[in-house]
């Protein structure tokens, strides 16, 4: 045994020989013999030094969810499934790691989010990898690798998951955050967008998050190019090109429209006077445009018109837009300073692009922190979902037997059961029925083990019932139905 324990790298403690115990058997190491009487631990080896111990910290940018905060995750993640599942959108899972190629192609090699915040690295395979640092490249490439356009369309996605971006972090920037998506694919009809921006205000409606919707049209194949030009034309006249930042001095070659949501002051001041591509829209993207829009009215979703978002991935065409907070300030409101609370788009072109036939798509995606920094800050009552709760509390090691069979039985049968089997103080257990909330408590001491009955004390007035144990739950049925 202790042979076997120190080739597994195991710490164990032996007790010293007893005075007259018979000596080891023949074959037994003399050190293992010593080690023994000595009841000293066997030293592993390859076990860290105390000295050099450390306590790890979770990386920068990275966070902890704790049961605190989690009752607001449980919120948002409900609200989600549920407006998911009543637009029939189907949850997908993908996974956290991709290859690095999938973001180069389609969010875009030049963008901010590849170029400069993406974790990609080369795996033991010599395979260059990236953590998802988006979740539309996954789903554009399930939907094609499983032949969905096989399928009745549109195919509608739903998914909620960690992305990765080495950004500067701050409140409501992380570099791990969690996105709330939902995809599009097989829909050309302006409808579809509109859909996409009515999921995203009732998810904020009915977290009670007031917020506004910025829209644009970006143009498409066809428009965009001509729009493009000139604003390359409009930043190349005057000198206006050496007045950019630096990161703009680059998307001045790599991706000119970019230029338009720099929030650089001097970048700023630039775009005052810059075309608005809404002006060199073709007639179809223009009647597209006004199509999303006359939606939005008929449902009075309070949105405005930006004619300078452009978004920073590279696959969007016509419809783009972002939701963000409105602020209450005395009398006065504004848009929130730290950041958008979501964002998507169409992006027409993504599916063929990337192999695929040619499919329209159009999808949004939520940041989860950022809504639940919002409902925090807001101040936003919880909801608390106590109806129904009924704790089972015990007074003794033999009610304790019995009580967890009850509990188990009662769990089964669909109860809302609550315990605390490891207190003894009953005082201490009906702390924590109040805690919680439960509606009343079963009560099970020695005296109710031997006279085969339970108590049942109501937890708002305090008045306990002493009830026959076999008719303990109907007693529970008739509470329960009553909203005694
Ligand atoms: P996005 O605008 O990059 O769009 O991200 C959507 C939302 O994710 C943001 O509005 C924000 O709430 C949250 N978010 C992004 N980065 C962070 C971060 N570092 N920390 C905290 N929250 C963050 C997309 O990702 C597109 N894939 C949306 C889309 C779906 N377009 C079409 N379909």
């Amino acid at each position: 045994m202790l042979q076997r324990c120190r080739r597994e790298n195991i710490k164990i403690y032996t007790m010293p020989k007893k005075a007259g115990a018979k000596s080891a058997k023949a074959g037994q190491p003399v050190k293992a013999k010593k080690r023994i009487n000595k009841a000293k631990p066997v030293k592993i080896s390859s076990e860290p030094k105390a000295k050099s111990s450390r306590r790890f910290s979770r990386l920068r940018g990275m966070r902890d969810v704790l049961p605190e905060e989690y009752k607001y995750w449980d919120l948002v993640i409900k609200k989600a499934t549920e407006l998911a599942r009543a637009y029939d959108f189907k949850t997908v899972k993908t996974p956290i790691l991709e290859s690095l190629e999938l973001y180069n192609k389609s969010t875009g090699k030049d963008t901010d989010i590849v170029a400069k915040e993406m974790y990609s690295f080369i795996d033991k395979n010599g395979d260059k990898v990236a953590l998802r640092p988006e979740l539309t490249p996954s789903l554009v490439r399930a939907y094609i690798e499983h032949g969905m356009f096989n399928l009745p369309q549109p195919v509608k996605f739903f998914t909620l998951g960690p992305i990765f971006r080495h950004e500067k972090p701050q409140a409501g920037r992380y570099r791990q955050s969690y996105q709330f998506d939902i995809e599009i694919f097989g829909e050309e009809n302006p409808v579809a967008d509109f859909l996409i921006i009515l999921i995203a205000y009732n998810f904020f409606r009915e977290l009670q998050i007031d917020v506004q919707i910025q829209i644009n049209n970006i143009g498409c194949q066809e428009c965009r190019p001509e729009y493009i030009q000139k604003l390359v034309e409009y930043y190349k006249a005057r000198g206006n090109r050496s007045k950019l930042c630096n990161d703009c001095k680059k998307r001045f070659t790599r991706n000119p429209l970019r230029l338009l949501d720099c929030k650089e002051a001097g970048c700023l001041e630039l775009r005052e006077e810059a075309p608005q591509v809404v002006d060199y829209l073709c007639d179809n993207c223009r009647e597209y445009f006004i199509k999303v829009l006359e939606y939005l009215d008929e449902l009075d979703i309070p949105y405005s018109l930006n004619p300078y978002l452009v978004r920073g991935l590279d696959y969007y065409n016509r419809t783009v837009f972002e939701v963000w907070p409105i602020e209450e300030e005395e009398n006065e409101t504004s848009i929130s300073q730290q950041g958008a609370l979501g964002g998507g788009g169409r992006y027409d072109g993504l599916v063929e692009h990337m192999g695929g036939r040619p499919t329209p798509a159009c999808g949004l995606a939520i940041g989860v922190e950022r809504t639940i920094l919002k409902i925090k800050e807001k101040n936003i009552p919880l909801k608390k979902d106590t109806a129904n709760l009924i704790f089972i509390a015990q007074l003794g090691d033999q009610a304790r037997r019995k009580v967890i069979i009850i509990f188990e039985e009662l769990r089964r049968a669909g109860y809302r059961v609550r315990q605390a089997f490891t207190k003894n103080s009953l005082k201490a257990q009906l702390e924590e029925a109040n805690r919680i909330g439960a509606k009343f408590s079963l009560i099970l001491g020695q005296k109710e083990v031997m006279d085969e009955t339970i108590l049942i004390r109501d937890m708002d007035s305090g008045i306990q019932e002493v009830v026959d144990f076999k008719k303990a739950r109907a007693e529970i049925d008739k509470r329960l139905a009553n909203g005694d």
